[in-house]
């Protein structure tokens, strides 16, 4: 019996992805058990490069079961053209991924009404992806949500309902809108999705632990934009936490095993909300250059700053990691220094802990580290690193106290060194 996690452990796009990937020949199972397509996980080898934003990132290693799992929201138009594009560059999608029938479904009117709350709260907007997660999430708990599973009995008319009660919704924010258009893909979409095994895989994961077989569960965003522990309201609208695999797959607690936390060598954010080690100058500008920082999935350009042990320490601790997995350490190659806030001075007083806000005076308070100052992305085992750069790993083994195992060098499959364990 053995689930372990995989998550981020800032702000999203830390290079989840990339490491699933990796990790899947080492698992049976490999599973996504929140968020949908605001995730853009990005993987790259032998020359090819993919997005994916539904489907788990354990489909290219072939002889692995993926599960979308009831955890996850699906939008059957983006989910059709992820699917197709995976089947025609080879991968036999059906074959090998089954969905929950407990996910809930992402309704065009959804996405309308996204957008609408977004307008809505003007300059205090979230800047959300746009893909309508916030109100499929919200519909959930009111207990309004279409699943997947509906598909199976009186869809018509359930789609139907919730449309309408949206569309009232939406005219009473003063929005008028046309779903009609929207509707032709929409159904060719469930159309599409209904061609896939279409299970309760809280059963059938179950089953396959008490069968001794191994469960990687995929995360997507980042621990910080966890809906209970993230800089609400500036977070995403479900629990992205360890946690959240536990009730968006069925698995109890005590099956989990380890939790590999993934974190960049410095800090990204995407939309608004509070970024305290956030570079607003050349520095920052040059993180995201060479860090190709920008959205898999709107484009948008992250913004970027030093790696906050203040955070990390904090969703270390929230999702009990037991590894962590450093991404783009190649990308401060050129940095002379490297700067790690290991503490905030809120309001004139020094705090290590991540506090209820992160609004007004809060200053990041700096250790300095040497830089490394030799590329990176070229080596392919531990022995190569250069000293600083292992002086950098155990400055940040110190101060987060778990043990970092493995180092990706660059995006590709093959740029990832394992560190043993003494
Ligand atoms: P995810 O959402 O956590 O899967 O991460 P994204 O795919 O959104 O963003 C990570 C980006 O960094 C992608 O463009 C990856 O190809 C890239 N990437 C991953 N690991 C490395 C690395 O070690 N070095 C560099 N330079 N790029 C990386
Ligand atoms: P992956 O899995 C980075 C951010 C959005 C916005 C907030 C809420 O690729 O790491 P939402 O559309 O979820 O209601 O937006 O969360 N966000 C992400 N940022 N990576 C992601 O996913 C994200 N998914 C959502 O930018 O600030
Ligand atoms: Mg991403």
């Amino acid at each position: 019996m053995k689930v372990d996690v995989l998550l981020g452990l800032q702000w999203g796009d830390e290079g989840k992805g990339k490491v699933v990937d990796v990790l899947t020949p080492k698992y049976n199972i490999v599973a996504r058990f929140q968020g949908g397509p605001n995730a853009g996980h990005t993987l790259e080898f032998e020359g090819k490069h993919y997005v994916l934003r539904s489907i788990p990132s354990g489909v290219f290693q072939h002889n692995q079961i993926n599960v979308i799992g009831n955890g996850v929201v699906l939008d059957p138009v983006l989910f059709m053209d992820e699917a197709m594009e995976l089947e025609k560059s080879g991968v036999d999608l059906k074959r090998i991924l089954k969905i929950s029938r407990k996910a809930h479904l992402i309704l065009p009117t959804h996405r309308l009404l996204d957008a609408a709350n977004e307008n809505q709260k003007g300059e205090a907007r979230i800047g959300t992806t746009g893909k309508g997660i916030g109100p499929t999430y919200t519909d959930k708990v009111s207990r309004h949500g279409l699943r997947v599973g509906d598909i199976e009995e009186r869809f018509l008319e359930k789609y139907n309902a919730a449309v309408s009660r949206h569309l009232s919704m939406l005219q009473s924010m003063g929005v008028k809108t046309d779903v009609k258009p929207l509707e032709e893909r929409w159904m060719r979409g469930i159309e599409y999705l209904s061609q896939f095994e279409i299970i309760d895989s809280e059963f059938f994961i179950n089953h396959q632990l008490a069968e001794g077989k191994s469960v990687l569960c995929e995360g997507a965003q980042g621990s910080m934009l966890d809906v209970d522990f993230g800089s609400y309201p500036f977070v995403t609208s479900s629990n992205t936490i360890c946690a959240g695999a536990c009730a968006g797959l069925g698995v109890a607690p005590r099956t989990i095993g380890e939790v590999y936390g993934i974190f960049k060598a410095y800090c990204t954010r995407v939309g608004a909300g509070p970024f305290p080690t956030e570079l607003n100058d050349a520095t920052g500008a040059e993180m995201r250059r060479i860090g190709h920082e920008y959205g898999a999935v709107t484009g948008r350009e992250r913004r970027c700053g030093w790696i906050d042990l203040v955070a990390l320490r904090y969703t270390i601790m929230l999702n009990g990691v037991t590894q962590l997995i450093m991404m783009k350490s190649d990308v401060l190659d050129d940095f002379p220094v490297i700067k790690a806030c290991d503490a905030y001075e809120v309001n004139g007083k020094i705090t290590r802990d991540f506090p209820f806000t992160v609004e007004g005076d809060v200053k990041p308070i700096y250790t300095e580290i040497k830089g490394w100052k030799t590329p990176m992305s070229r080596m392919t085992s531990a022995e190569e690193f250069p000293a600083e750069f292992c002086d950098y790993m155990a400055f940040l083994e110190q101060k987060l106290g778990v043990p970092i195992t493995m180092v990706s060098v660059g995006p590709d499959r093959a740029q990832t060194i394992i560190r043993e364990r003494k």
